[in-house]
C-alpha cells in the first residue's frame, strides 16, 4: 500500500497560527498542513489524541507535531504537556519539534555561523540581548560547546538569572554575568571577546561602532542578529554572510537568516523519519551542525 500522506500538525500558542511556519513547513515536504490556534496546556489534550489514535504505530512517523507562537515560554509549557500525553509504550507517539518564535533554529544558526570561524570550545564570546529567548538559546549552546561566554543585560540580576538557569542546565558552564547598561560598562564586557553575537530586540543598537572600537582589540566575529534598521551591532550589514568588515567577520540577520531557513526545513523533514524525535534547541543543533 501506498505510504500515508505526512501531515503536520501546527500547534500555535497566539490566537492566529503562523503563516511563516505554515509555509516552511510545506516547503520542507508536508502534504498536509493542519494549523490550530490558541493552544495552551489546557485545551491541546484533544489534538494531541487525534494525532496519535487515527494512524497505527508504523504509520505514526508520517505525523508529527510543531509547536510555535510568538511566546517561546508558552512553547515551552505547550511542549511539556503534549509529551504527558504521548503514549510511546504503545508505539503511539508523533515527533514533535519547538520553534516559537524561531527561538530554537535562529539560535542554532547564530552558533553554527560561529562554529565555521572559531574553536567554540575554547571562544570567549559575549551575547548583547542575552536575556531574551533566542539570547538565552545563544548562551546555551556557547556554553554546551565549552567556551566562556558571558550575558549582557542592562540589568545585572537578569543576566545573572539566566547565567543561574544555563548553569542548571550545563553544570560548570563557563558562563559570566556583565551589564551593558551604559557606555562606561563597555571595557569591562567586551575585553578579551573573540566573538559577539547580539540578539537584542529589533531596531535597538546595542553595540556602537565607536564602543566596540576603542575596547574590544580581541575581536574576531560579529552577528547581528536583529533584521530591522537600525542594526544591532553598528555596521554590521543585515545581508553579511562572513562578510569581512575592518577585519572582522561579519554577519547580520538576513545573512543568519538563510542557515535558520536550512535548518528550520532540515529539521521539518527530520521528525518525518521517526516517530519519536523531540526537536528541542539541542537537537535542533545538532542538526544544524551535520548542515554544510
Ligand atoms: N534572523 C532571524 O531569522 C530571526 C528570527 C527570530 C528572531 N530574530 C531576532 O533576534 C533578536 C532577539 O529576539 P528575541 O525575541 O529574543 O528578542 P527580545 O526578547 O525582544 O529582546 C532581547 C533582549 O533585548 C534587550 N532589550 C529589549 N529592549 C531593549 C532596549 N530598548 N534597549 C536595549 N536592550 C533592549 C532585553 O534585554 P535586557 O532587558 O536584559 O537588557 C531583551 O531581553 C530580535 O532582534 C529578533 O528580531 C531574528
Amino acid at each position: 500500500m501506498a505510504d500515508k500522506a505526512k501531515i503536520l500538525v501546527q500547534l500555535d500558542t497566539d490566537p492566529l497560527p503562523s503563516v511563516f511556519d505554515r509555509v516552511v513547513a510545506i516547503d520542507a515536504g508536508a502534504e498536509h498542513v493542519l494549523s490550530y490556534g490558541g493552544v495552551s496546556p489546557k485545551n491541546v489534550v484533544p489534538l494531541v489524541h487525534g494525532c496519535i489514535f487515527t494512524r497505527g504505530p508504523q504509520d505514526l512517523h508520517r505525523t508529527a507535531i510543531f509547536i510555535g507562537g510568538s511566546d517561546v515560554q508558552a512553547g515551552e509549557s505547550l511542549l511539556s504537556e503534549v509529551r504527558k500525553h504521548l503514549l510511546p509504550q504503545y508505539g503511539l507517539s508523533v515527533s514533535i519539534m519547538l520553534d516559537s518564535n524561531g527561538a530554537n533554529t535562529t539560535a542554532a544558526a547564530a552558533v553554527r555561523v560561529a562554529a565555521r570561524h572559531l574553536d567554540l570550545s575554547r571562544a570567549r564570546s559575549l551575547v548583547l540581548g542575552g536575556t531574551g529567548p533566542v539570547g538565552q538559546r545563544v548562551v546555551r549552546l556557547l556554553a554546551r560547546a565549552g567556551g566562556h561566554v558571558r550575558v549582557g543585560s542592562r540589568q545585572l540580576e537578569r543576566a545573572e538569572a539566566v547565567c543561574q538557569r544555563i548553569l542548571a542546565q550545563v553544570p560548570g558552564a563557563g558562563v559570566e554575568a556583565v551589564s551593558v547598561a551604559s557606555a562606561a560598562d563597555a571595557p569591562q564586557a567586551l575585553e578579551g571577546r573573540q566573538l559577539i553575537i547580539a540578539a537584542g530586540a529589533p531596531g535597538v543598537v546595542l553595540l556602537p561602532k565607536k564602543i566596540r572600537e576603542s575596547a574590544a582589540r580581541s575581536l574576531q566575529v560579529l552577528i547581528d542578529l536583529n533584521g530591522v534598521p537600525p542594526a544591532g551591532i553598528e555596521g554590521v550589514e543585515p545581508h553579511d554572510k562572513g562578510t569581512i568588515r575592518d577585519g572582522l567577520v561579519c554577519y547580520g540577520a538576513l545573512g543568519v537568516g538563510s542557515t535558520k531557513m536550512k535548518i528550520h526545513k532540515t529539521a521539518l523533514a527530520r521528525l518525518f523519519e521517526t516517530n519519536n524525535a523531540v526537536l528541542d534547541i539541542e537537537e535542533i543543533y545538532q542538526i544544524a551542525l551535520n548542515l554544510d
